[in-house]
């Protein structure tokens, strides 16, 4: 079992920020609710407790309480704003209501250099690092034992230690990017404070994975469907790594898809994978039940049962199946442990892949512990190929609500050879990985007026998609260079026919969508 440190979500926004920062320092961490039974967090062996911010006042009615488990562990304990305001109101400090609410970037400083939570922070005379704050309350007395180690103009207190109980508290947010140094203190904290190996590392993972992957299935048999995504596409090698000819992909051709993409999926599982995959062409299947069909929603009903459908057939006739292996990642499953209240529903979200309600099979989701990022490493670490590995995320219903209006073959080819011309040249700019974190084409159901050569055309119009995302909640455009954008539009238009007009999208998100159905 790798070191385990406990992130207790008190309703944070950065709670999975937290953990992300633990786990690029090679720490495994687990974020449970602050609710969650002491016996259930206990078994998992914490070698320390990090506390979320979270919205509340301790002085709210309910506020949202420290456990008596966590102090009572033994281990070191770090309170991070909310969670810093939970320890000292706890031990007999004083937590001051909002007279003043802070918000925004603070100079920091350190007020004890050799303190460890600041070893490797800044400059060494500990001052001038910027910090995040975002809070209304803040400690105006600390506890009986604690000494204060940083302060900010507005915060005198800004973190505080107290080194013989293991306890430390920080009033800003070193999980945020605004927080330049931040990873270093959370680094700092579970290496050198709670003594944590770095030893969450792909090959330790996969090590791991494997393991229990060959403990959960026996000689049992698994189905999985790999839609091409990131996540099918580990879960799949990561499995086969595990089981080999136990695992059988199936991989169903819905026509959706972008230009060269099933050719590519078959070649890479079968071909250099060596993996058991069935390859279903089910193109004709798809267009036949979209056809005359415009209403997204509509659309994406019809591709989701769609999928259910063939899966379970291709499933049935492979006999006895035991298991159903999915991608499922990390935020998924925090998400869905978070779903108290029905979100409005924007859209209807399909993944290929998502498990049919009516089918009997026990999961095997090997990623469920996992963030995308990690998820990419493991891949890299698997040997899958780039194009895979550091896929943009694609739609369930794929290039179907990117063809708005109705969805037919002739319409789909075009949209498929604008979207090519487009990745082509973000491509070679190099703005696929790192500039942009989806970009994509769109036809849309209008015609314009042009002129070519010497003639008057009326064709149908594409639209440019690209956006910068941390977590795809929100977007902005991506400022794609003009000259780009120039190169972009003239090969479409040149090359592409039927389309002779292409426009840029610069709605952010909100209020605009990323995909345009
Ligand atoms: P929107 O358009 O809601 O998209 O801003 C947010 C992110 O989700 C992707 N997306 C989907 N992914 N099944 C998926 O697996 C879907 O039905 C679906 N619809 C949108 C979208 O590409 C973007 O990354």
């Amino acid at each position: 079992m790798a070191d385990t440190i406990i992130i207790l979500d008190y309703g944070s926004q950065y709670a999975q920020l937290i953990a992300r920062r633990v786990r690029e320092a090679n720490v495994y961490c687990e974020i449970v609710s602050w609710r969650a039974p002491a016996e259930e967090v206990l078994a998992r062996q914490p070698k320390g407790f990090i506390l979320s911010g979270g919205p509340n006042s301790v002085y709210d009615p309910g506020a949202p309480a420290l456990p008596d488990y966590v102090l009572g562990a033994g281990v070191p304990v770090l309170g991070i704003c909310y969670g810093m305001q939970l320890l000292a109101h706890r031990l007999g400090g004083r937590v001051a209501g909002s007279t003043r609410r802070e918000y925004g970037p603070a100079t920091l400083a350190v007020d004890e250099t050799a303190a460890p939570l600041f070893a490797n922070w800044g400059a060494s005379d500990g001052r001038g690092e910027t910090v995040w704050m975002s809070h209304g309350d803040k400690v105006e007395a600390l506890p009986p034992g604690f000494r204060p180690i940083a302060h900010s103009d507005n915060s005198p207190l800004a973190a505080a230690a107290d080194p013989a109980r293991g306890l430390y508290a920080v009033q800003f947010h070193p999980e945020v990017a605004h927080t330049p140094r931040g990873a270093v203190l959370l680094s700092n904290f579970v290496h050198r404070i709670c003594g944590c190996g770095p030893d969450w590392t792909p090959a330790n993972v996969i090590d791991g994975a494997t393991t229990a992957i060959r403990r959960q299935v026996g000689d049992g048999r698994v189905v999985l469907g790999l839609s091409g995504g990131v996540d099918s596409a580990v879960a799949a090698a990561l499995i086969h790594r595990a089981i080999g000819e136990q695992l059988t992909c199936i991989f169903v051709d819905t026509g959706l898809l972008r230009l060269g993409e099933a050719v590519k999926v078959v070649q890479t599982f079968q071909q250099e994978q060596g993996i058991h995959l069935i390859a279903v062409n089910a193109v004709e299947e798809y267009l036949e039940a979209l056809a005359g069909v415009t209403d997204p929603e509509q659309k994406r009903r019809i591709i989701g049962e769609k999928f259910v459908r063939v899966f379970e057939r291709e499933a049935a006739r492979l006999g006895r199946i035991d298991f159903l292996a999915q991608g499922t990642i990390y935020p998924d499953v925090i998400e869905s442990a978070g779903k108290g209240r029905e979100a409005r529903v924007i859209k209807t979200h399909h993944n290929v892949g998502g498990l049919p309600d009516d089918m009997q099979f026990q999961l095997v989701e090997p990623l469920r512990m996992l963030f995308k990022d990690e998820v990419r490493r493991l891949g890299a670490a698997l040997g899958l190929p780039d194009a895979i590995v550091w896929r943009q995320p694609f739609p369930g219903p794929g290039l179907a609500v990117r063809c708005l209006g109705e969805v037919t073959w002739e319409r789909l080819e075009r949209l498929r050879a604008a979207d090519a011309v487009f990745l082509e040249e973000l491509a070679a700019a190099d703005l696929l990985r790192e500039g942009t974190q989806q970009a994509f084409a769109v036809l849309l159901p209008v015609r314009s007026v042009g002129v070519m050569g010497d003639g008057r055309t009326y064709q149908e119009v594409i639209a440019l998609r690209a956006v910068t995302s941390e977590d795809f909640m929100t977007a902005d455009w991506a400022r794609l260079p003009h000259e780009l954008l120039a190169r972009v539009s003239r090969r479409i238009v040149n090359e592409v026919a039927g389309v002779n007009r292409v426009v840029f999208d610069i709605t952010s998100k909100p209020p605009g969508t990323i995909e345009w159905e």
